[in-house]
This record gives C-alpha cells, structure tokens and sequence, in this order.
C-alpha cells in the first residue's frame, strides 16, 4: 500500500490530497481563485502564481492535518509539473522538491493531462485499458486511446480553441462572467437550442480534429445582432458544441481499434448535456460510458496524486530534484 500527497497549480485552483493505492482519498482541500480572476473575466497568470504562493503550503497542511498523517507517513510526493501557467506551476513544483527533500520521499513530476485521464480509474475500479477518452478542459480538447500510464495515442486534438474556452468565450460576449462553463450551462437550461442558427465546424469532415473558433465568432455575431435572447443564444451554442463532440468522438471512435470504454474527463466533462450526449453515443457504439464524479473532474490534487500511484505501480522511476516545471507538455 502506498501514500501519495498530490498538489495541484497549474490554473486557478490550488489543492493537495493524500491518496493511497487503494483507491481512498484520505484527505483533499481546494482553494479557488474564482474572486481573484472573476473582475478581469478569466485567469491572470501572475495573480494566481501569487494566490499559489500564499496558500499552497497551508492547504498542504491541512491536509496532513485532516488526515491524521505527516511527512514520515508518505511514500511520494506528486506535483503537476505541465503544461499550464508556468507561474503557478513553478510553485506546485518547488513546494513538492521541497517536500520531498526534506521527508526523503520520491518526487513524482506529475503530467496534468495524465492527472486527468487516469482521474476515471480513481472512481471506477473496473476500468481497464485500453480505454477511448474525450478530455475536455479550459485548455485542452483531445480525443486518446489510454493504454496505461505513459502510454496514450492521441487520435484528435483542437487546431485552434479548446472546447472549455468557447464556453468561457460564449459566457463573456453573454456578459455571464468567469467561470464560464457553468454559467452557459445553467443559462441553457432556459433557452431553446435550435432557436439561433450556429455552424458545426468540421462536422462530417473525415479528419478527426476539432475546431471552435468560428462557432465562437458566430456566437459573438448572434450577440451582436441583438435579435436573440442570451438563454436561446446560450443553448443554440451548447447544442452545436455538442454537435461537433459526437460527430468528432464517433469517427474518431472507429479508428482506434478495441476499447473497453468510452470516459470523458475535464473540466467540461462537468457539463451534464454533454454527458448524456455522450453517454447515447457510447451505447451506439456498444460501449459503457465512463465520466468521473464533478468534483473529479474540473482540476483537482486527488487526480494528480493518483496518477503518481498509477504510475510507480507501474514501474516508472521517481524525478530527479532538477526536473523542470513545463508550460507546454503534450502527452
Ligand atoms: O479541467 P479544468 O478545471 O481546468 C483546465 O485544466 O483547463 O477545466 C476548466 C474548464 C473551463 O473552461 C470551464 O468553463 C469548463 O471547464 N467547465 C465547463 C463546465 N464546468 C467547467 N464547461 C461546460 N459546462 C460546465 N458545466
Ligand atoms: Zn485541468
């Protein structure tokens, strides 16, 4: 059995959780940045490195705290270490170095995207690899074959927005604020989705990428125009984002050989529309669909930690104390 403190501050949330190979999370805390980015309608880096800053170490503490533990009692300190904002993830990174030197524990320099595609096997002891996932968040939109730790195809990736963007973008020009996602979600909910005419890009195109930027220009001109409600507005967009998800995640689907699932993860994996959409899709394809709970999903320090587990099960050797924080770290 092994215990693994995670840490987490590649955005806007800085968390720690003690996970161990079992599955359980012992202890997890989050502090959010919401109120700190929320008058600047999205993420200021050097605001959140310093929000990091401020209360990574405490959260940290907390954490132990809760769970009863202390240093003596870890077997490896996990860190997201890329891609994301370089500020704060140089303060995740040297917190865990700093840590791991001084309880003589493994350091493990934690990839997030991987924190969030092993995120499902967290929840769902019966997931196997290989398994399709779509990863959906702020700043990344991806469709992969998991086939272990370490070990992805990546079969689809956005050629210009991610697909948590356009809904952060949609949730500005609706003047719904940051956090975006959400916002769209819960507004949509009032709105009549075929009430706006919105393109679908690269739908029925046989390559399987994604594209929102125009979607989000024809959001921005339906805004503009003043002849739609926001809800019908917000809804319209959600259901050709929807559109292009199934259209996307299908095609890309029968290209990647046997899978044993098709998981959603990611911050937009949140959305429940988009879940039951996908949900129909995986049962058109003769699969179970697989989404972690929300709290899993939007950015959090069990995904990391777990990851860290995934990966020293399978045999992958510790970081050494110079690893480097990495703005850019594809999968
Ligand atoms: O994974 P995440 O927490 O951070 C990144 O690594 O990016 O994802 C955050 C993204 C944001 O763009 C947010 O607007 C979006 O996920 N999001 C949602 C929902 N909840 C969060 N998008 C659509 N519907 C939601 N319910
Ligand atoms: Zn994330």
């Amino acid at each position: 059995m092994a215990l693994i403190l995670g840490i987490e501050s590649s955005c806007d949330e800085t968390a720690a959780a003690l996970v161990d190979s079992d599955r359980r999370i012992l202890a997890q805390a989050i502090a959010s940045q919401e109120a700190e980015h929320a008058p600047y309608g999205g993420v200021v880096p050097e605001i959140a490195a310093r929000a990091h800053a401020m209360r990574l170490v405490p959260l940290i503490e907390r954490v132990l705290k809760e769970a009863n533990r202390t240093l003596s009692d870890l077997d490896a300190i996990a860190a997201t270490a890329g891609p994301g904002l370089i500020g704060g993830v140089m303060v995740g990174l040297v917190t865990a170095k700093a840590l791991a030197m001084a309880g003589d524990l493994p350091l493990l320099a934690i990839n997030h995207l991987e924190g969030h595609a092993l995120s499902p096997r967290l929840a769902d002891p019966s997931l196997q690899f290989p398994y399709a996932l779509l990863l959906v968040s702020g700043g990344h939109c991806q469709i992969l074959r998991v086939d272990g730790p370490g070990r992805y195809r990546r079969l689809a990736t956005t050629i210009d927005d991610a697909l948590g963007e356009a809904f952060d973008k949609t949730a500005k020009i609706l003047g719904l604020g940051y956090p975006g996602g959400p916002a769209v979600e819960r507004l949509a909910l009032a709105g009549n989705p075929r009430a706006v005419p919105l393109p679908r890009p690269l739908v029925g195109s046989g390559e399987v990428h994604f594209s929102f930027a125009g979607l989000k220009s024809a959001v921005l001109r339906a805004a503009e125009s003043g002849a739609h409600e926001p809800a019908d507005i917000a809804a319209s967009f959600q259901a050709a984002a929807v559109d292009c998800i199934i259209d996307r995640t299908s095609l890309a689907l029968k290209g990647m050989g046997p899978v044993s699932a098709l998981v959603v993860a990611g911050g937009v994996a949140a959305n429940q529309t988009i879940r039951a959409a996908l949900e129909g899709l995986a049962a058109n394809h003769g699969l179970p669909f697989i989404a972690p709970p929300l709290a899993l999903c939007t950015d959090n320090a069990a995904m990391i930690a777990w990851a860290g587990v995934e990966r020293m099960a399978a045999g992958f050797p510790a970081d050494p104390l110079d690893v480097a924080a990495r703005p850019r770290w594809p999968l």
